[in-house]
């Protein structure tokens, strides 16, 4: 199937501006445990500046409350086919007509079903089998129902009915399964939504459509991704030199998840005792320098991530083997400063990959420092990590992440590292397909100014 790329509406979710003012969402909410994520999004669309008409499925009431809603989006909610109050006052016709777009969110697989095949048994589906507006679902079901081949021909059907899809997201599910099925971001949602509102392109399909194959396995398909992993050693002499305790897990499984999610993968990886990840290109370097030469031979790229614990500083080399004084006075060693690979790369005029990622390693005033690197090193995400000793993080299997950007901060739980590079790599391939697809947006750099 061939889907144009949707055009984001400029990154407008991440501000509080009124970049919704006058609009009309009708809402219709399915029964899901993603359903308390609706509230957030009402309160994301309000504040926005759009009106919100809430519609709650039967099912949707056993997750949230009438009155959680009513309460954010100062309206009445409806979820009644046959109240003759609501048929005189307002007609179901007019509901969904009045509307400027209509969201589902949550879409179960249910609900997406009954979608599919045209059933009108309740107000939500007689809406949107009744609506001449367009319409935006954000699936939320089990990772198994979502690539179950029913699930994915409903969602086929829709989508070449014109339907509009945001997510799923890829990660942990409160089932206790990890893959695609877990709905977007509140946030993502309103950015989809503006996307929808703006023109009469088509959103992507979701992903992990094709087949049963699960959502990395294509995400990245024609994508070159440079990841920098494991530290750098800077020499002192010929023998001796300065080093970190990077082990390469995370910088590697990040290099692994974005070629199973289909990217050309190039690895430059600093002196790891790990093995290479099957069917990504390796180069393997010693300094920060050799590191930087890497990189830039290995532009041009559409994603940049910077994994490595790239030493900031390196020594004057001695051309041979430091020796101890007779005084017993200590050597003195010059440190200089070594170039910042990841802002080199963020500051590019040319050539600067659509998305460049740093990680903050941080042992006190975690978020903070990683907001200010965001900003000097010129990234579009900076991932926050406490390598404290207690955290175990450098050279162990589980890291705790925190994503920060310009919109804000996004905790993820603490999981193994290979989970942390699948659910990275769906999200960066989620803002490729965005800012990519947006024809004439300018590039990140340009936005920031
Ligand atoms: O390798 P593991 O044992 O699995 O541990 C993973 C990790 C903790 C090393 C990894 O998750 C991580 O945090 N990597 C970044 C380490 C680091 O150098 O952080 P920093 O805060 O000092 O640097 C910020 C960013 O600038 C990083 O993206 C770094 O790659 C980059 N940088 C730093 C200095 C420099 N000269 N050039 C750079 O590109």
């Amino acid at each position: 199937m061939t889907n144009s790329v949707p055009p984001s509406s400029s990154g407008s979710s991440s501000t509080t501006g009124r970049s919704l003012a006058g609009k009309r969402i009708l809402l219709i909410v399915g029964g899901g445990i993603a359903a308390y994520k609706a509230l957030d999004l009402v309160r994301r669309l309000r504040e926005r500046g759009a009106r919100v008409r809430v519609v709650m499925t039967a099912a949707a009431r056993q997750f949230v409350t009438e009155l959680s809603f009513v309460s954010l989006s100062g309206e009445r909610v409806f979820d009644d086919l046959f109240s003759p109050t609501d048929e005189g006052a307002m007609g179901h016709i007019e509901l969904s007509r009045d509307a400027d777009l209509l969201v589902v969110a949550p879409a179960t697989a249910h609900l997406l079903a009954r979608m599919a095949r045209g059933f009108a048994d309740d107000l939500a589906t007689t809406l949107l089998l009744a609506t001449d507006k367009r319409v935006l679902v954000a699936p939320a079901m089990n990772v198994r129902m979502w690539l179950h081949p029913a699930t994915q021909r409903n969602v086929a059907a829709l989508h070449a009915d014109g339907v509009y899809f945001v997510g799923p997201a890829a990660g942990d599910m409160a089932c206790g399964e990890f893959g695609p099925g877990r709905m977007s971001e509140p946030l993502d949602i309103v950015a989809a939504i503006e996307t929808a509102l703006q023109g009469d392109t088509r959103l992507p399909l979701p992903a992990g459509l094709h087949g049963r194959t699960p959502a990395p396995a294509r995400s990245l398909a024609g994508r070159h991704v440079i990841v920098t992993s494991g530290p750098t050693h800077e020499s002192i002499d010929p023998v001796r030199y300065l080093a970190n305790r990077s082990s390469g897990k995370q910088g590697h499984a990040i290099a692994a998840a974005a070629a199973a999610a289909g990217a050309r993968v190039t690895l430059i990886a600093g002196p790891v005792a790990l093995a290479d990840p099957p069917g990504v290109e390796v180069r393997h370097v010693e300094t920060a320098r050799d590191m930087l030469e890497a990189c830039e031979a290995a532009l041009p790229a559409d994603i940049f991530v910077s994994a490595a614990a790239v030493a900031d500083w390196r020594v004057d080399v001695s051309a041979s083997k430091v020796k101890k004084q007779p005084s017993g006075a200590p050597p003195t060693l010059v440190l200089r400063e070594n170039p910042d690979i990841v802002a080199r790369i963020g500051a590019r005029k040319e050539g600067r990959p659509t998305l460049v990622v740093g990680f903050a390693a941080e042992t006190n005033d975690l978020i903070a420092n990683a907001r200010a690197k965001l900003e000097r090193k010129r990234c579009d995400l900076m991932v926050a990590n406490d390598v404290s000793v207690d955290s175990g993080v450098l050279g162990g299997e589980a890291n705790e992440v925190h994503l920060v950007s310009a919109r804000g901060v996004e905790t993820w739980p603490r999981q193994d590292k290979s989970k942390v590079a699948a659910m990275l790599i769906e999200r960066l391939a989620e803002q490729l397909r965005r800012r990519q697809g947006a024809a004439g947006e300018p590039p990140i750099a340009e936005e920031r100014q």
